[in-house]
């Protein structure tokens, strides 16, 4: 199996989680798109969902699965939504593709945060993915510099811009080893809006796909 079928994989299982006739909130990437299909196909009908991106929006619109605003919410059942990294405290590496200011909004809306990966994502230390950071434009190379006198190696995404109108750099080599206090360290730099390291708010549980099928973690 491909690690897309094992994504895919996670995602079939995820649909279970799904209460009937409730909001849930959808992430971003292709482990959720393929959630999106599922549950499209599934017959299961949800109220409605918050989707963390344009792309979960559209793909949502087509399976006629209804969108609601963020604002018009005070709590979600679920959430479901993928990882770049996850370690065996459900604490992640998120933003890979870019959403991850909109996706900790979700996910701190949530109950419970149902994590749906295959197999790779799965480490015993985070940082080898590069953490993304949100960077408000004017601020980027002022917050580059923190980001480096915290032993970073920030590298713009080119060309990429957020749902917010900001960019991001993906910092490299930054010693995450806690993730709890790296996570709220580079939130107080001037111009940064969001980081990728979900560990205040991690995981409650994680659908993981590997060969043998999928195993699920709490
Ligand atoms: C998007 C994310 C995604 O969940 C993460 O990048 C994983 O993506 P994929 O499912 O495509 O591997 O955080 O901002």
């Amino acid at each position: 199996m491909n690690q897309d079928e094992l994504k895919r994989q996670a995602a079939i299982k995820a649909v279970e989680f799904v209460p009937e006739n409730e909001y849930i909130g959808i992430g971003t990437g292709s482990t959720v798109n393929h959630f999106i299909r599922a549950l499209g196909e599934s017959g299961k009908t949800v109220k409605g969902a918050v989707s963390t991106s344009r792309q979960s929006s559209e793909l949502m619109a087509q399976y006629g699965i209804p969108e609601i605003h963020p604002n018009e919410v005070s709590s979600l059942p679920v959430y479901i939504d993928g990882a770049d990294e996850i370690n065996h405290l459900l604490q992640m590496i998120k933003g890979g593709g870019g959403a991850h200011l909109s996706e900790k909004i979700v996910a701190n809306l949530a109950q419970k945060f149902i994590c749906i990966a295959d197999e790779s994502k799965y480490v015993s230390r985070l940082g080898k993915f590069p953490l993304p950071v949100e960077v408000v434009p004017m601020a980027r190379s002022m917050a580059s510099r923190e980001l480096v006198k915290l032993g970073g190696r920030p590298e713009l995404r080119i060309g990429f811009k957020t749902l917010n109108g900001n960019e991001i750099v993906d910092v490299h080599g930054l010693d995450l080893s806690r993730p709890m206090e790296m996570e709220t360290r580079l939130n107080g730099i001037l111009g940064v809006v969001e980081n990728g390291l979900f560990a205040h708010r991690p995981a409650d549980v994680l659908l993981l796909a590997g060969k043998d099928g999928v195993k699920m973690l709490t």
